[in-house]
Parts: structure tokens; C-alpha cells; sequence
């Protein structure tokens, strides 16, 4: 087996002529399912989390994979059957950690725009956390868990007013962000909640942003963070557990972001020199647990040479792969069987899908040896791929693939017109 095509994505690498994910030709997948198909590697997904889990041995921490990053139920059986809980933010999400037989007690429910219905939904699923971000929805909470009898527990997303540096559109923790309460007001805050009957303050947490790829910012906020905890405690208010969010990034291209049990050693060294590190942790890593371990196989269609551009058109497009339209974001694009002729020319292209928009782009100015007819893989498609997938051009979600050793199984059926127009009804 040759060199995995990205350090970051170890599962994936050209066996001979053709790239396989876990030893399975993505050619032959594609032959048996279709293209566009998202391919997973279980022990890809494994291999990320066992990074975090030996940066945490010893310690009382519990990860709580954030589902949004990929929801699709196989993966989440992965990563409950290894002992994660979830970190959600919809009734949907919710839904989806029962279906796959959460510990309810793991399950921690984040986000600025919960319902009542959605509180209620978790109230009585009796989830570890409502993660809160706001005072009004503080006073919701209390009166939502108060018409239902319980206590419902309670953290403060605090925001630590800290650059995460990366993306304006994946930063969450400046001032200027929706998210959390900011850092001035977040004593008065826990001192508000805990007056409120029906809350039960359990911890602190915070989210500081996405595809971090430094530690500079987690030590920055993690400073702020103990420093609201130690206000808060000297105001007599008990916090059982912080939690330090996710965010941690992964290599798309040349970035070289820290590892899982790099980061939490220097965080922990932190914790410790500041007295909380016997204290119960949780963390909500989403990308950096699945992000490498996927890659999205598309055909090419048509090659259409321009004066100003080349551009190979693909069948995958914005709506299976949403981040370069989005971000501008930067995924690897490789050949899927190698040409046989190494020495046949590469041209420079756009990488585009069929999708009536000039934004719908997978890749710009990439060098291919391409015909019709040929795969390429579009690779770090594991998180916020298809999980912001969408109908757009009324194209149906790709299928999905997860391989686990000798196995690979279908574990999403590419969507049908008929699962489409479900809901849909025809005037008379
Ligand atoms: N916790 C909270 C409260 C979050 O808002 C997020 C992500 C996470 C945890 C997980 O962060 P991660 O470990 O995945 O960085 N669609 C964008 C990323 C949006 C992230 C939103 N929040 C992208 O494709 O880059």
C-alpha cells in the first residue's frame, strides 16, 4: 500500500492503481452503488476518537460527539458503542440519539433557538444538559421544566470574547457572534438561574469555533473559562462539570493542526496548574472525529475546455458537497484509478458540479489526468458534507457506504423522487 493521499486521512490510499478506503477499491464501490456515494472508514472514525481518548486517560471525561458535523445513524452507532454520548441541537438530533439507544444521561442539547416543544421533548427523554445562551431562554426552561414536574439541568455557554482564527462564518466566540453569554454578564447569569425553581445548575461551557487549527485560542479561552468558574464557586454556585466545546480542525491541505492528545495535554497541564483538573470535562468534537474518515466518489461527466477556464463537470455538486460554496473551502480531489499512462498530461481545472449557480464549485485550478466516464474523490467529506446536504435542482442525497474491516455496508440508500416529493401534494 502506498502513502495515504493526506497524513490526516491514514484509512485512505491508492493500492496499486486505485484509491481504497480500508483496503476497499472505491471503484468497485461505485460500480455496486452508484455515484455521488460517500464512503466511510469505521476505523478511521475510531482512530480519531482513540486520539482524544488517550489524551483523556485517567481523567473523568465524557466526549459527546456533535452530531451536526454527520448524523447518519450508522455513524452515530459507532461512536455510541464507544462510549460517546451526543451533543445536539434539534429535536432531530435528539431523535436520532434515541434511535440509536443513547445514554440519555450523555446527550447535552446546545444551540440558541430551542422551542419549548424541543424542551419538552428533552425534559422528558431526560437528557445530561441543556446547554443555555440566553437569559430569556433561561426563564423558558424554568417554566417549561416547571409545567412538567422536573428540574431540568442546566450550563451556561459562556462567550469568551476569544479569535479562534479561522473562518468569519465558523467563528463563534467573539463578542460579535450570536452565541453564548458574554463573558461580563455570565455571573449575574448563573446567579439569575440559580434563583429559578426549576433548574438545576450542573456546569459551564463554552465554544470558541470550527477547524481551529491551533491552540493558541483553546488556551486563551480556557483561561477565561476558569476564570468565570472561579467567580462563580466564590458566589457559592457549584459547577459539576466544564465543558470546552469543539472545534479542533483537521487537515484539508496543508494545515497541521495539533492532534486530540497533543492539545488536551497542554489543556490539561493548564487545567491542573490551575487546580481543576480532577474536575468532571466534557468536550463536543464533531469534524475532527469523522472529517477525514470520509470521502464523496463522483463521476466525471464532461470535460469543456474554455479560453479562460477548463471545467470538469462532475454528477456530485453544491447540495452533496455544500463547503466549498459556502467557505470557499478547500477539499483534496483525487483521481480514483490512477491513469496508466503516468506520463499522460494533467490539465488544470475547475472541479464543478451540474447545479444551475456559478457558486457550485467542488475545487478550483486542480491539475487532472481526466476522461469522461472516470471517479474522482472528493476526500475530507466526512463531516458537514452530508449532513448540509440538500434537494436543490430537486437532486436526491447520495447514498452512503461505511466499511468496517471485510465489510462494507450500504448504510443510506441514495433518496428516490418518491422519497422527495413525500410530502409534497398536488393542487386538485
Ligand atoms: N459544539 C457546538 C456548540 C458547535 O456549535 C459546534 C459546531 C460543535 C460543538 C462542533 O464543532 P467541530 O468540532 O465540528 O468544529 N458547517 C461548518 C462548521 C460549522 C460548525 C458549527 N458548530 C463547516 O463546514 O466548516
Amino acid at each position: 500500500m502506498s502513502e495515504p493521499l493526506l497524513p490526516g486521512a491514514p484509512h485512505l490510499a491508492y493500492q496499486g492503481a486505485v484509491l481504497c478506503m480500508e483496503g476497499h477499491a472505491l471503484t468497485e464501490l461505485a460500480r455496486s452503488h452508484g455515484t455521488p456515494l460517500f464512503v466511510y472508514s469505521k476505523a478511521a472514525m475510531l482512530h480519531a476518537l482513540s486520539a482524544y481518548q488517550r489524551g483523556f486517560a485517567g481523567r473523568n471525561a465524557q466526549i459527546c460527539y456533535a452530531m451536526k458535523a454527520n448524523s447518519s445513524l450508522a455513524l452515530l452507532q459507532v461512536f455510541a458503542q464507544a462510549g460517546c454520548g451526543f451533543d445536539i441541537v434539534s429535536g432531530g438530533e435528539l431523535q436520532r440519539a434515541q434511535m440509536v439507544g443513547a445514554d440519555m444521561q450523555k446527550v447535552i442539547f446546545s444551540g440558541v433557538g430551542k422551542t419549548r416543544s424541543e424542551m419538552h421533548q428533552a425534559l422528558a427523554a431526560g437528557i445530561g444538559c441543556f446547554n443555555v445562551e440566553s437569559e430569556s431562554e433561561l426563564t423558558v426552561l424554568n417554566q417549561v421544566a416547571q409545567a412538567c414536574g422536573k428540574q431540568a439541568p442546566v450550563s451556561v455557554r459562556v462567550n469568551p470574547n476569544v479569535d479562534a482564527q479561522t473562518h468569519p462564518y465558523i467563528s463563534t466566540g467573539l463578542k460579535d457572534n450570536k452565541f453564548g453569554i458574554a463573558h461580563e454578564q455570565a455571573l449575574a447569569t448563573y446567579q439569575h438561574a440559580a434563583g429559578l425553581s426549576n433548574l438545576r445548575i450542573v456546569g459551564i461551557d463554552c465554544h470558541i469555533g470550527s477547524q481551529i487549527t491551533q491552540t493558541g485560542p483553546y488556551l486563551d479561552a480556557m483561561d477565561r473559562v476558569l476564570d468565570l468558574v472561579d467567580a462563580i464557586e466564590a458566589a457559592g454556585i457549584a459547577l459539576a462539570h466544564i465543558d470546552f466545546g469543539g472545534g479542533l480542525g483537521i487537515q484539508y491541505q496543508q494545515e497541521v493542526p495539533p492532534q486530540a492528545d497533543a492539545l488536551w495535554s497542554t489543556l490539561l497541564s493548564k487545567l491542573d496548574a490551575r487546580g481543576y483538573g480532577r474536575r468532571k470535562l466534557l468536550i463536543e468534537p464533531g469534524r475532527s472525529l469523522v472529517g477525514n474518515a470520509g470521502v464523496c466518489v463522483t463521476e466525471v461527466l464532461y470535460l469543456k475546455p474554455g479560453d479562460e477556464k477548463n471545467f470538469c463537470i462532475v454528477d456530485a455538486a453544491m447540495n452533496d458537497l455544500p463547503r466549498p460554496a459556502m467557505y470557499q473551502a478547500f477539499h483534496a480531489i483525487a483521481p480514483v484509478h490512477l491513469a496508466q499512462n503516468n506520463s499522460a498530461d494533467g490539465v488544470i481545472y475547475d472541479v464543478v458540479g451540474p447545479v444551475c449557480e456559478s457558486g457550485d464549485w467542488l475545487g478550483r485550478d486542480r491539475t487532472l489526468a481526466v476522461q469522461p466516464g472516470d471517479l474522482l474523490a472528493v476526500c475530507s467529506a466526512g463531516a458537514y458534507c452530508m449532513s448540509m446536504a440538500s434537494n436543490y435542482n430537486t437532486r436526491g442525497r447520495a447514498a452512503e457506504v461505511l466499511v468496517d474491516g471485510s465489510h462494507a455496508r450500504l448504510i443510506r440508500a441514495r433518496e428516490l423522487m418518491a422519497d422527495q416529493v413525500q410530502g409534497e401534494r398536488l393542487l386538485d
